[in-house]
């Protein structure tokens, strides 16, 4: 089977766990490294074995490109996106798609219309875990499954870009409830019908850093009266939150996805512990293979090998887009004080009817 040749678009954070996700697929080949900083391109070609590409047209232009991951900042996908879908490259985006529904439905459309592979890069629900959850569920073990909840949170984050909420369309609802919004979408199945968000956001710790909400919540209601209540946080200290539940009528699952097994308690700095662990010292909680526990590997076997079967892999676009449709009704419900009708179709297709 002939390699599918994958460029990274953007060299950063979330571009280095794309990369080591890529590690155990077989057909993956990552042969170039796009970042518009030059030393982090480098350093990251350099690491990873790949050439690095210095523009954007640059990597539509290449030849020996099949798919392009896209691992830039929010601001920026929805361009990168329609430049890429123009020259015939596979495209796969990270977390949120767009920064609203309307860039993500432009995105989509973009896809569609020039009939190129598209995969929305949603780690968290290739968690094991949260698989084995999803297979319970579908075994019927709790029944029938009435409510779930996700909470995730962290001290807040790494870059300047998720600050600016202007820029990045969002603060904390934005940047971390689009994982439990899908994680809900993916354990009700993607056919029940979202019909309606209450939401609730506020900047309570981090005033001079950000106009953005920097705690939320949301209460995102099914058609056929299910909900899931999904909240989050970047204010909440040590380490990377990440507990998701689902309850039915005839059971319930729980997992804690940000903690493993191992429970140190260290004087001495040993460097690295885990995401946003916020110390080095007394009680950590060391996570040994983030990647595997991220799903980033589970997600990759899946958008790389579909890639190369030609079939579409289980996240596209239209969840990147629901997924943003969801979060557009919670930013108008926190604005309104009630709850919000969720858009489902994206503007491109309501106009062309
Ligand atoms: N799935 C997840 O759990 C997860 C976690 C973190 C971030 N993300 C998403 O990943 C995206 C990037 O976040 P990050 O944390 O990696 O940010 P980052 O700042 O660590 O990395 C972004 C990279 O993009 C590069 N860049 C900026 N502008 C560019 C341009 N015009 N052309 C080329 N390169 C450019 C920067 O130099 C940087 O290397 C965001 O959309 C974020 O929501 C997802």
């Amino acid at each position: 089977m002939a390699p599918v040749r994958i460029a990274m678009l953007g060299c950063g954070f979330i571009g280095e766990f794309h990369a080591l996700g890529l590690r155990y697929v077989r057909e993956a080949q990552l042969v170039a490294a796009c970042d518009a900083d030059a030393a982090r391109r480098e350093a990251y070609a350099a690491r990873f074995g790949c050439r690095p590409i210095a523009s954007l047209d640059e990597l539509c232009a290449d030849p020996e490109v099949d798919l392009v991951v896209v691992s830039l900042p929010n601001h920026l996908h929805r361009d990168a996106v329609v430049a890429l879908a123009a020259a015939g490259k596979g495209v796969a985006c990270t977390k949120p798609l767009g920064r609203n529904a309307v860039e993500a439905g432009e995105m989509l459309r973009a896809v569609t219309e020039a009939g190129v592979f598209n995969a929305y890069l949603e780690n968290v629900i290739f968690n094991p875990d949260l698989l084995r959850m999803r297979d319970m569920v579908k075994a019927g073990a709790i029944g029938r499954l009435t409510t779930v909840r996700a909470r995730e949170g962290h001290s807040g984050p790494h870059a300047a870009h998720f600050w600016n909420a202007e820029l990045a369309g969002g603060g904390a609802l934005l940047d971390m409830a689009s994982h439990g919004a899908e994680y809900a979408r993916f354990l009700f199945g993607k056919d029940a019908e979202v019909a309606e968000v209450f939401a609730w956001g506020a900047t309570l710790v981090h005033g001079e850093r950000t106009t953005g909400e920097d705690n939320a919540m949301m209460v995102m209601r099914l058609a056929d009266g299910r909900a899931a209540t999904i909240d989050v946080s970047w204010s909440s200290k040590g380490g990377l939150e990440g507990r998701f539940e689902a309850y039915g009528d005839a059971g319930r699952l729980i997992t804690d996805i940000s903690v493993g097994s191992l429970k140190a308690f260290v004087e001495r700095p040993a460097g690295y512990v885990v995401e946003k662990a916020d110390a080095e010292t007394g009680w950590v909680f060391p996570v040994p293979d983030e990647v595997r526990v991220h799903g980033h590997d589970l997600m990759m076997a899946d958008v790389v090998g579909a890639f190369a079967d030609g079939r579409a892999p289980q996240e596209t676009f239209a969840d990147g887009f629901a997924v943003n449709a969801v979060l557009d009704a919670a930013y108008r419900s926190m604005r309104s004080g009630h709850w919000e009708p969720v858009e489902r179709v994206p503007a491109f297709e309501v106009v062309g009817r």
